[in-house]
């Protein structure tokens, strides 16, 4: 038995996502809607050994398979990622998340006096450089840093 299989049972329907960079598991769970509010099952797993990353954090949800735009934010701080959807205890669907090119509607751009900020119905939509990871706003062509956004 893995040392996470001690620290959290198996889930029955969900989805699990492993494999993320030690120390954004949390980020992950706050994607997913983690608050106080929350009324999920959600497990965080931090620190947990592994081979491929030397220690990785996992997030464990129950009930729930994401949206792409879930998926797609997770890419970013997580760009690592795999998702497995369980369903009946099975992992049925395994993948890994992808950066994607361009990004649109999910973010807010942090320049608050970007367009996309004003009363207008202007959906977001950012342009996506991997390494190092930048996002340059469509409108007010600025580049930022992950760390710079609320997600
Ligand atoms: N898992 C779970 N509940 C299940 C099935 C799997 O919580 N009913 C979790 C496992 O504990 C693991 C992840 O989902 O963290 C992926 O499961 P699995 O594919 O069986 O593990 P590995 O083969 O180790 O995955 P990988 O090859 O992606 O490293
Ligand atoms: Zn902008």
């Amino acid at each position: 038995m893995t040392d996470k299989e001690l620290l959290v049972r198996k889930i029955e329907n969900g989805t699990v996502i492993d494999h993320i960079i030690a120390g954004r598991g949390l980020k992950v769970a706050e994607i997913l809607g983690l608050s106080e509010q929350s009324s999920e099952t959600m497990a965080l797993l931090m620190n947990v050994s592994s081979q491929k990353l030397n220690k990785k954090d996992i997030v464990k949800i129950e009930n729930r398979e994401l949206t792409q735009g879930e998926i797609d934010k997770i890419s970013l701080v997580a760009p690592y990622a795999t998702i497995n959807i369980i369903r009946n205890s099975e992992v049925v669907e395994k993948k890994k998340v992808k950066i994607p090119e361009v990004i649109e509607k999910i973010l807010r751009c942090p320049n608050s006096n970007c367009i996309t900020n004003e009363n207008e119905p202007i959906k977001t939509k950012f342009s996506i450089q991997k390494e190092p990871l930048r996002l340059k706003c469509w409108y007010c062509e600025r580049n930022f840093e992950i760390e710079e956004f609320k997600i």
